[in-house]
């Protein structure tokens, strides 16, 4: 998928004004300040390196970042209309968390995450646009997050920390001793980091749909080889290979 640059500057946009929006005080100037000072990386960032996951492309990470904070808004809503207790934590807890959840795949203050990729033959055969910085130092994406903040002085608050920490949900086994606990007191005192999963479950899903099925419809059996048959082939094998049921291996076959 590629983004124009006119929908990469819009997004960028919008990804500000949620901070001028939602963050208020010292804190929203310091997020601001922040971003402005990354503003040449984080604008064009991918939201992955490998094409298989979401918003492998340019500008892909601010466009997942701003649909993760849009639904998380429309999940408030839901979620206090179902009678969940909103007062413990702040809408301005959930927007801040949302928008610096995937921070840590910016890479650290001299290395980028994700970079041009430099092997031609996966660039040309798997399409890959890029690869892991090698340089950077393994580190968790929840983590590396957290510890930019920190180190920009960007304060956060418990309940911002932990959501940040498990926002991938129970697809992270180390988010297992926060959300996969029996005893009462050990689970989480808010309903913020299942609403923020939640948003950021639903942003990779759809921004999967847009990349994939598209794909998927263009390379389907076409009608005409529904009924496969290789009549044309006379080699001992065609009878077994009139059995296959597999219709990507009939395509293949039919190209021969
Ligand atoms: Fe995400």
């Amino acid at each position: 998928m590629k983004l124009t640059a006119e929908i990469i500057q819009a997004n960028w946009e919008i990804f500000l004004t949620n901070i001028e929006e939602h963050i208020p005080g010292n804190r929203g100037e310091q997020l601001l300040n922040f971003y402005k000072r990354y503003e040449e990386r984080v604008i064009l960032m991918p939201a992955a390196h490998k094409k298989e996951y979401h918003g492998a492309f340019p500008g892909g990470y601010v466009a997942h970042v701003n649909r993760v904070v849009e639904g998380s808004l429309r999940l408030y809503d839901m979620w206090e209309e179902m009678g969940c207790d909103m007062t413990t934590f702040t809408k301005e807890e959930l927007v801040f968390s949302a928008i610096n959840h995937d921070l840590g795949k910016m890479g650290d203050k001299e290395h980028e995450s994700y970079i041009p990729q430099t092997d031609q033959w996966r660039k040309d055969k798997l399409g890959e646009d890029y690869m892991f910085n090698k340089k950077l130092a393994f580190c968790s994406v929840p983590d590396r997050g957290l510890f930019l903040l920190q180190q920009h002085d960007i304060s956060y608050t418990f309940n911002e920390m932990v959501a940040i920490q498990t926002h991938d949900g129970l697809y992270d086994v180390a988010n297992e001793k926060y959300l996969k606990t029996f005893m009462p007191e050990q689970k989480p005192r808010t309903s913020l980091p299942y609403i923020l999963h939640q948003a950021d479950l639903m942003a990779a899903r759809i921004e999967f749909e847009q990349e994939w099925l598209p794909k998927f419809s263009q390379n389907s059996v076409d009608e005409s080889k529904n009924n496969y048959t290789l009549k044309t082939k006379t080699s001992s094998k065609s009878k077994a290979l009139n059995t296959l049921s597999s219709p990507g291996l009939k395509d293949m076959l039919d190209n021969l």
